[in-house]
Formats: C-alpha cells, sequence, structure tokens
C-alpha cells in the first residue's frame, strides 16, 4: 500500500490496516515522546496497525530499554539471575545464542522451549497481570530466508467473526499456561516440570473477548491457553476444539502477514493485546539470530484479567 506521512512520521501500510513500516531514523524514535505530537501520533498509529517495523535503528540495549520504558512499565525476566548475556532483567534473551557465544544445542531444554515460540501466541497471556506491547531488537539475523515473524489481526477475525457465535464466546473466561504451549510443542520434553518451572509461571485468566486500545473488540488467544470456562465456572470438555478452530480461523492468510527481519537493527513492535505472532523454529544451520525482548506492561483496565474470587472458584471445581 502507499505510504504517507503524518506530523513528520512516515507510514507504510503491510495489511490493510494491519502492520505499518516506519522508517524514521533511530534518534527520532528515541526523541518522540520529548515532543508530545510526534509521540501522541506514534502511540495512534500503533493503535491502528497493532504491528510496527522500524529499520535501521541503531539501538543498543541501553537505547532499546530507555526507549521502551517510554510506553510504560517493563516487565522483569523472572529467570534473569543478574549474568546472563544481555545483562539486563528488562531485556528477554530469546536469541539462539547461549551465554558463551556458542549457538544453542539440538534438544537442549532450551531448544525446546523456544519451539513453542513457534505456535502462535501473545507474549505473556500466562502472566495474571499481563503485557500489552513486546518489542524485539534484532542485534544478528539469521541466514536469509529463515528466521521470519508472522503476525495474525485477531482484531479484524473477530469483526468478521458470525455474529451468531460471538455472544456465546464473549462470556468464555480461558485459562493460559505457558506450559502449556511448552508441551504442545515438545511433548516428550515437557512430560515433566521442575518444581522451579512450575512456581515461577501459574496458570492465568483472561476473558477470551476483549476490547482492544481503540475500543473494538478482540480475541485475547494464544497457544498458552489451555482450558476455556463458561460464566459459572464450568470447563469445557472440548476447550482445545474450540481454541485451536479460533486460532485457526484468525491465521487465515487473509489476516497475516510474515515480516523479515533483514538486517540487525531493525525493531518489531506488537501490540499483543490485539495480534498473534509466531516465530519461525530453530533450525541447526540458521546461524546466530540475536533478537531481544522487552515487554511492556498492561496499565489498561483488562491488565489482570478476571477477577481473583473467580479464579478461586475455579480451581475448586
Ligand atoms: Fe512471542
Amino acid at each position: 500500500m502507499a505510504s504517507y506521512t503524518i506530523n513528520g512520521l512516515s507510514v507504510t501500510p503491510i495489511h490493510g490496516d494491519f502492520g505499518a513500516e516506519n522508517c524514521m531514523p533511530y534518534i527520532y524514535l528515541l526523541s518522540c515522546f520529548e515532543n508530545l505530537i510526534p509521540g501522541f501520533q506514534l502511540i495512534r498509529i500503533q493503535d491502528k496497525y497493532a504491528v510496527i517495523i522500524f529499520r535501521g535503528t541503531g539501538l543498543d540495549n541501553e537505547r532499546h530499554v530507555a526507549f521502551s520504558a517510554q510506553l510504560g512499565s517493563l516487565e522483569k525476566n523472572p529467570a534473569w539471575g543478574g549474568s546472563e548475556r544481555v545483562g539486563t532483567p528488562y531485556l528477554f534473551d530469546v536469541s539462539n545464542i547461549e551465554s558463551d557465544g556458542s549457538l544453542v544445542k539440538k534438544d537442549s531444554r532450551r531448544w525446546h522451549h523456544a519451539l513453542g515460540n513457534a505456535l502462535w501466541h501473545t507474549d505473556s497471556s500466562f502472566n495474571q497481570h499481563r503485557s500489552k506491547y513486546s518489542l524485539l531488537l534484532a542485534h544478528a539475523v539469521p541466514v536469509a530466508g529463515q528466521g521470519n515473524t508472522e503476525f495474525a489481526d485477531t482484531r479484524q477475525a473477530w469483526k468478521d467473526y458470525p455474529e451468531a457465535e460471538k455472544e456465546k464466546l464473549r462470556r468464555y473466561v480461558v485459562e493460559h499456561e505457558l506450559w502449556h504451549s511448552r508441551k504442545l510443542a515438545s511433548p516428550d520434553e515437557y512430560e515433566k516440570l521442575t518444581p522451579e518451572e512450575r512456581n515461577v509461571k501459574p496458570p492465568a485468566y483472561h476473558k477470551l473477548v476483549q476490547q482492544g486500545p481503540s475500543g473494538e473488540e478482540t480475541l485475547f488467544l494464544a497457544a498458552h491457553a489451555k482450558t476455556l470456562f463458561d460464566i459459572d465456572g464450568n470447563r469445557l470438555v472440548d476447550s482445545q476444539k474450540i481454541i485451536w478452530d479460533l486460532i485457526a480461523n484468525c491465521t487465515q492468510s487473509k489476516y497475516t502477514f510474515t515480516a523479515e527481519w533483514k538486517a540487525a537493527g531493525t525493531l518489531m513492535w506488537w501490540d499483543n493485546r490485539q495480534s498473534m505472532h509466531r516465530a519461525s523454529p530453530y533450525t541447526e544451520n540458521m546461524g546466530p539470530r540475536d533478537v531481544r525482548r522487552s515487554t511492556v506492561i498492561d496499565d489498561g483496565p483488562l491488565a489482570f484479567g478476571i477477577s481473583k474470587s473467580y479464579t478461586e472458584k475455579l480451581q475448586v471445581k
């Protein structure tokens, strides 16, 4: 689609109103929130397109975190022990590189963990206090044609969903659990969890149908979605079929696009509340894929999912 400029910001839509590329230089990216009008415009562009891709940002870890922190509080990596490669708890190391610089070995725990990222998901839906934005910055990209990221428009998919089905779905609550998606991607590896794994990420509960930042309804869905409950707290026996039918509907080609990383310096900023994404799975010959993610915690009315009292009702059933 044709590019346009709004208040000095260059916008090139990717897939209708879903996804946009913006070629502003990084210095402008960093400073835009100091100037109220461009900062406000940038959020409006983000709300409209849900995914914005910046090329050649030149950001390093510090400036990546600084830019992200202008958008809200950042999620801390609970597994960060103070000595990891990225050097800050505010960046999740989602690369295929170990702390000694070697590539992640095939069939290691980390290799299997990453396979779950190749399933359609939203980041941190398994947290009771969920995230709104993810900002993934490339420091090194894999060989051409590998390591792309695909995005799906959960807002448009819901808009097009049959009206007769919507009312029932609006009442559903979803149990999200990180380990569910890991088991789906790597059943043998994740048949047993370590006590630490189970403790660090218990399940979380969110409504299936929510409102996006522009007020439009959207589906909040991910491979982390394990079980559906009706409004009375009854578990739906066909939860997984309903969930994966909905994911299949959202990820038809008319709702998706594939983003190429192309070069180091590319930053992809997406809204987890109104999109899903999936990464290409690791391969042994893809080379270093050094991508680091900051995650902005949601501060909206749906940030904490459903109430604790409802959660307790589910757990006694
Ligand atoms: Fe992700």
